[in-house]
């Protein structure tokens, strides 16, 4: 396997400190960013403004992860800022295959987002026009839950239509991510952790990335 990719979630981070907490992880892979909208999720978080002044601050990527209804209408926002990645949901989003392709036109790799509950097995076509797919592990909406590891079985079959040629996805994961469960969603084949809590939580976020990148190796 290749260097896994750490994603801190600032989810957790404290949010009146935002380019200092991203300063914090320097040595991770990409800021992962959850925009909220209340309606998608029952929680609210952060949009397209305070993305772009992100921008402004990070030497990292930012993997913008979109839980709002009508992404066709506003992830194309996202990418035109200077988003790295930015992922939708399978469930919110209406014609999936022209968001990717809107989103790839403006310069951003295009992210495909499945929850606990939705099969990977009706989407396999729309994957065909993802760069990443974001597997959740938590019912999305709030940092610090407890890790479903039935996902796993969505991580695996994904692995293997990447390592078989069928599709070309960074295959990520998010939600529940800590020095335990990260071995085992290693082991299933993932490429990009996302952790929120695990980072941002720990008394030195840096070193709780390089801890988490080793377990991943290991
Ligand atoms: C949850 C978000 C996650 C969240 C993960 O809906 O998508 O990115 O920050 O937090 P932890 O790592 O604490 O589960
Ligand atoms: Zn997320």
């Amino acid at each position: 396997a290749h260097r896994p990719l750490i994603a801190p979630s600032i989810l957790s981070a404290d949010f009146a400190r935002l380019g200092e907490e991203i300063e914090a992880v320097a040595g991770a892979d990409w800021v992962h960013v959850d925009v909220m909208d209340a309606h998608f999720v029952p929680n609210l978080t952060l949009g397209l403004p305070v993305v772009e002044s992100l921008l402004k601050v990070s030497d990292l990527p930012l993997d913008c992860h979109l839980m709002i209804e009508d992404p066709d209408r506003w992830a194309i926002g996202y990418a035109e800022a200077g988003a790295y990645n930015v992922t939708v949901h399978v469930e919110a989003a209406h014609d999936p295959v022209m968001l990717a392709k809107n989103l790839r036109a403006a310069g951003a790799k295009a992210g495909l987002s499945v929850k606990p509950g939705t099969p990977l097995e009706d989407h396999l076509d729309t994957l065909k026009h993802y760069d990443t797919l974001l597997v959740m592990s938590v019912e999305p909406g709030f940092g610090g839950q407890s890790f479903i590891p039935d996902v796993l079985d969505k991580v695996r079959t994904a692995r293997r239509l990447v390592d078989t040629g069928h599709l070309k996805l960074v295959v990520e994961i998010d939600g529940g991510i800590n020095a335990e469960t990260i071995e085992q969603a290693a082991e299933a084949g993932v490429d990009c952790f996302v952790a929120g809590s695990a980072v941002y939580g720990a008394e030195d976020p840096a070193k709780a990335v390089e801890a988490l990148r080793a377990r991943a190796s290991a």
